[in-house]
């Protein structure tokens, strides 16, 4: 099917089943043209609870369409692609998690939206990269498990007071990236701000000019002033950072920047979806309750 028969195939499904398609941010350009939302994982997961639908398409991985399902429980979540992961959000579970507050019964467990439903109902609080550190202070507790990203995790050490125990997962996306490649493409485009997502490496956000979600990233390109940004990120950015600014000219900081994971969703995959009404994605009731605790209380955080 070429891609004007799917939009329109789309539009009819969409009607009939009363659904929306949210995308994330990495997806693909042409799922990112289907959607009728794109955003940042908090972003989604927003509207995902307060939109007006019965079906709702996330295009992404496999903890945004738990997180949606986790906040819409009266909605029909559909993963289009079932296999579509996150491998950081698997470096922890729910076991390994337990072995952690066992070992400081006195911290508070604050977990990264990149994480599975079980994981987040083991935990006081969520966060995203757009507002890790502010709920880490929002927090009584002088002691934080932080889980799963360590590079996250240091990035918010740097903004605190307190302690932070960090699980050792990251992204091995962006965990790719070198300060040397920071400081190569600062040489070749001298003028070009470089910004980088949080799950990067220590080295890596040192060099940085601005630190920053995948929403975070989307403001910075609205207001500034250069012609050229360099982006430390997946490359599915760069598509969406120029439907915001065509005059900017965007470097993908290294080559290989690339999330297999976001990139199994095709349009024909999302026609399938709404079609057969597949990949269901639910959460146990139990873990649906405690999970949706840690996230409305980062909900509730005032400018998160
Ligand atoms: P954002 O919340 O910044 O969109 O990041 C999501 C993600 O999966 C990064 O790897």
């Amino acid at each position: 099917m070429v891609l004007s028969e799917i939009k329109e195939k789309i539009a009819a499904l969409k009607a009939e089943r009363k659904a929306i398609i949210l995308a994330h941010n990495y997806q693909i350009e042409e799922v990112q043209e289907l959607a009728d939302y794109t955003g940042d994982s908090l972003e989604l997961s927003r509207i995902a609870a307060a939109v007006e639908a019965e079906v709702i398409v996330l295009c992404g991985v496999h903890f945004m369409a738990e997180s949606a399902a986790v906040l819409a429980p009266e909605k029909v979540v559909l993963l289009p692609e079932k296999d579509a992961g996150c491998p950081l959000a698997d470096t922890v579970t729910p076991e390994g998690l337990r072995l952690y507050k066992e070992k400081y019964p006195d911290a508070a467990v604050v977990t990264y939206i990149n994480s599975s439903a079980a994981v987040k109902a083991e935990s006081d609080i969520c966060v995203t990269s757009a507002n890790a550190a502010l709920v880490v202070d929002s927090l009584e507790a002088e002691r934080i498990i932080f889980v799963p990203d360590c590079n996250l995790a240091h990035f918010v050490s740097r903004q605190t007071k307190k302690e932070i125990i960090p699980w050792p997962g990251y992204c091995i996306t962006h965990h790719r990236i070198s300060p040397d490649d920071v400081d190569r493409a600062r040489r070749i485009y001298p003028n070009a701000p470089v910004i980088v997502h949080p799950e990067c490496r220590p080295g890596v956000v040192e060099r940085a000019d601005a630190v920053l979600g995948t929403g975070g990233m989307i403001r910075f390109v609205k207001e500034t002033e250069a012609q050229e940004v360099i982006v430390g990120t997946e490359e599915g950015m760069i598509y969406r950072l120029r439907q915001e600014r065509s005059d900017i000219k965007f470097y993908l900081l290294s080559p290989g920047l690339l999330c297999p994971d976001m990139k199994y969703t095709t349009p024909d995959k999302v026609v399938s979806s709404l079609e057969n009404m597949q990949h269901r994605i639910t959460v146990p009731p139990e873990i649906r309750k405690q999970a949706a605790g840690a996230l409305q209380r980062m909900l509730k955080i005032p400018s998160s």
